[in-house]
């Protein structure tokens, strides 16, 4: 079990088999200071690393997942600072995360903020999210896949529009363009979020695992290569006791009882 740490910047909770990371800095919307950053990488990697957890949600507050990164601290560095200091190195970590990790976004979800719920993999969206990559507006660019992972997600034309004009999408557009798994009240967007990590977090881990693996692969190959990965991905499942418990449920017509093994 990961032990109790407490940040300065965060809330962590564990419910079940899942752990929910909550951005805490209300005064500056959530900005990602890299502070808050490293903090972040730290609580969800140790949640990554730790048997007891399936899955984990990273979320904000109803007013804000996160307004982006902190543009106090970076509205006075010269390019050598900013490549001295390798700010968004620590981001990287959060992408290589092995078990899923689901935003549950409400209110701004702008800039660097949408560039976290796009290293996501899933996303449940409040009704009042808005997002957006507004760094056009700094006169910058997205620097955290804003160009990348937006690019992949929802095609080039919204891409283009987003960063070079700015424009903020409505929860609704963003679920049209498969930006976000689904919509719901503003309510209930955590519970849902939480519920979803529930459910593959009941299932098989090394199953989970290895499938978070294999869609992220279909990013990095072409589609031949991105096969071949996924074949090698699911034969080794084979050798896993949970392959052999879960075929022998289904034709016993019992429910599967996994081990992680
Ligand atoms: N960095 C630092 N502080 C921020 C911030 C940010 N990204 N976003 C908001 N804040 C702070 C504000 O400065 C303000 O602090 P003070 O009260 O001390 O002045 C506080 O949060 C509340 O913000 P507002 O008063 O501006 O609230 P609002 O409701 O009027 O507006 C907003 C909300 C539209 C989100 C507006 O705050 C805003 O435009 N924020 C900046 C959004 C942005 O440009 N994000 C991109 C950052 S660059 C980036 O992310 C680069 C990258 O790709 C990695």
């Amino acid at each position: 079990m990961t032990a109790t740490v407490t940040y300065e910047h965060l809330l962590t909770s564990v419910s079940g088999r899942v752990a929910t990371v909550t951005l805490n800095r209300p005064k500056a919307l959530n900005a990602l200071s890299p502070a808050l950053m490293g903090e972040l990488a730290e609580a969800l990697v140790a949640f990554d690393c730790d048997d007891a957890i399936g899955a984990m949600v990273l979320t904000g507050s109803e007013r804000a997942f996160a307004a982006g990164a902190d543009i106090k601290e970076m509205a006075d560095a010269s390019v050598v600072d900013m490549m001295r200091r390798e700010f968004l190195t620590v981001w990287d970590r959060i992408a290589m995360l092995k078990k899923p990790l689901i935003a549950a976004v409400s209110g701004f979800v702008l800039g660097g903020g949408s560039e976290l719920m796009l290293m996501c993999d899933m996303v449940v969206a409040s009704e009042t999210a808005k997002i957006g990559q507004p760094e056009i507006n700094l006169g910058v660019i997205p620097g955290a896949g804003g160009t990348q992972r937006l690019t992949r997600a929802v095609g080039k034309v919204i891409a283009m529009e987003m960063v070079l004009t700015g424009r903020q999408l409505t929860a609704a557009e963003a679920h049209s363009y498969g930006l976000v798994n689904r919509v719901v009240p503003v309510e209930v967007y955590l519970e849902e979020a939480q519920k979803l990590a529930a459910e593959i977090a009941s299932k098989a881990p090394l199953a989970v695992r290895l499938g978070k693996d294999a869609v992220n692969q279909a990013y990095e190959s072409f589609l031949r290569q991105g096969l071949a990965y996924e074949r090698k991905n699911f034969y080794m499942l084979f050798g896993t006791e949970d392959q052999k418990e879960g075929m022998r449920a289904f034709v016993e017509k019992r429910p599967a009882e996994w081990k992680g093994r």
